[in-house]
């Protein structure tokens, strides 16, 4: 944001509230390069934090009462969310700062009272982690003000936890990771079977190329409960294999532990897990691609995961498939799916010079199909979760 931007956040924090902000915090978006829904199977994710920040801006209160307001909703009152009544049900986008209070708690890090103003640049319902940069830039500010010193992947831990538990969403880590994580020009294995990260080069811009995120602004119904149905067959795989989680499967053994999947448990949830091991070699090709610096060589390994996410997987939809399609046809290098799918974003990797032409012919592939207009814009690799006052 703008020095201009925060200066009028701080001015409409002191209408709200009447008294200056104490802290100001900021926790990025997200796209993930590739790993997809390997999360909820224990393996490596490869996310990059997006420039669009949440802010929160933040004054500490005498009592146990959490008031949030938010720069989106102008004209609504401030919530008020009493922190010793957690079970009090909180309807809206207030449960999700009202979570991370109370997974706070939980965690042993009683959070004082305070006003908060929430101010967010990164788009709602387009896969790009707006709940968990809300979550961790409200966790952020929480713990400024009460003196509570975490690690960022702690944080991230409480933010999923207050995700799953009290809003209902039954999520992976990767999201939350990658806000609190992420750092400038890298992007972030994790292994979300031990949290272990490494920052890996990821400096687009350096290598002559770009990434555009392409929103197709279509959000399908059967999103919500698909994402657990997903979650729900992963783990009916791993119990015909026997393991924790299809993590364990080592990869000489993929070919017959799908066989032993399709006989015990059918063959769409065999499906599901061949999506699920394939992707998990995908992270590690496209890891060591980016240790080795060949950017641009990753492309490939993006559309093959496109492929596994609709075909086997089945969580894209038309729109995310005409975004990669078209982005290939006018010549990108990659293209795929980002996120939880069914509608959402998509991320197109191509040469610098050609990425307004890409994102000018998917446009138009939109419009010839009928469909609303995409919102492109391009990204880098960017900063993740800070207190920046
Ligand atoms: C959503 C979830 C993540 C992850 C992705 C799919 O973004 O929040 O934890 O499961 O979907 O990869």
């Amino acid at each position: 944001m703008s020095a201009a931007g925060t200066e009028a956040l701080g001015a409409e924090f002191v209408t709200r509230y009447g008294r200056e902000a104490a802290v100001v915090c900021a926790a990025p978006g997200r796209v993930n390069l590739i790993g997809e829904y390997t999360d909820l199977n224990e393996g490596f994710v490869l996310p990059i934090a997006i420039p669009q920040v949440t802010h929160t801006l933040a004054a500490p209160r005498p009592d146990r009462v959490l008031r949030v307001a938010s720069l989106d909703r102008r004209d609504d009152p401030a919530i008020s969310i009493d922190l010793d009544r957690p079970e009090a049900p909180v309807a809206g986008w207030a449960a999700y700062p009202a979570a991370v209070a109370r997974a706070l708690d939980d965690a042993g890090h009683r959070v004082a009272g305070a006003d908060v103003l929430v101010s967010s640049e990164v788009p709602t319902g387009a896969g790009l982690s707006s709940s968990a940069a809300l979550e961790c830039a409200v966790a952020l500010a929480l713990c400024a003000l009460s003196g509570v010193e975490l690690a960022p992947m702690a944080i991230a831990e409480i933010a999923q936890r207050a995700e799953n538990r009290y809003v209902g969403v039954p999520c992976g880590i990767m999201d939350q990771a990658a806000s609190m994580c992420a750092i400038a020009d890298h992007a972030l294995l994790l292994d979300t079977r031990t949290l272990a990260i490494r920052q890996l080069p990821f400096d687009v811009h350096g290598a002559g190329l770009g990434l555009l995120v392409v929103d197709t602004r279509v959000k399908h119904a059967l999103g919500d409960s698909a994402y657990g149905d997903r979650r729900t067959a992963c783990a009916r795989a791993a119990a015909a294999l026997g393991v924790g989680a299809l993590r364990d499967v080592e990869v000489g053994e993929v070919a017959a532990a799908l066989e032993e999947i399709a006989a015990k448990a059918g063959e769409e949830v065999m499906r599901r897990a061949r999506h699920v091991l394939s992707e998990q070699a995908r992270v590690l090709q496209t890891a060591e691609l980016l240790d080795a610096g060949q950017i641009a060589e990753i492309g490939q390994v993006l559309i093959a995961g496109h492929a596994s996410l609709r075909d086997d997987f089945e969580v894209s939809c038309a729109e995310l498939d005409l975004v990669v399609k078209a982005a290939v046809a006018s010549g990108a290098l990659g293209a795929r799916m980002t996120g939880a799918g069914f509608g959402g974003s998509a991320i197109v990797l191509a040469a610098a010079t050609r990425l307004s032409e890409i994102a000018q012919e998917i446009a138009a592939r939109f419009s010839a199909a009928g469909y609303g207009a995409p919102l492109c814009f391009s990204a880098s690799a960017s900063a993740g979760a800070r207190r920046e006052r």
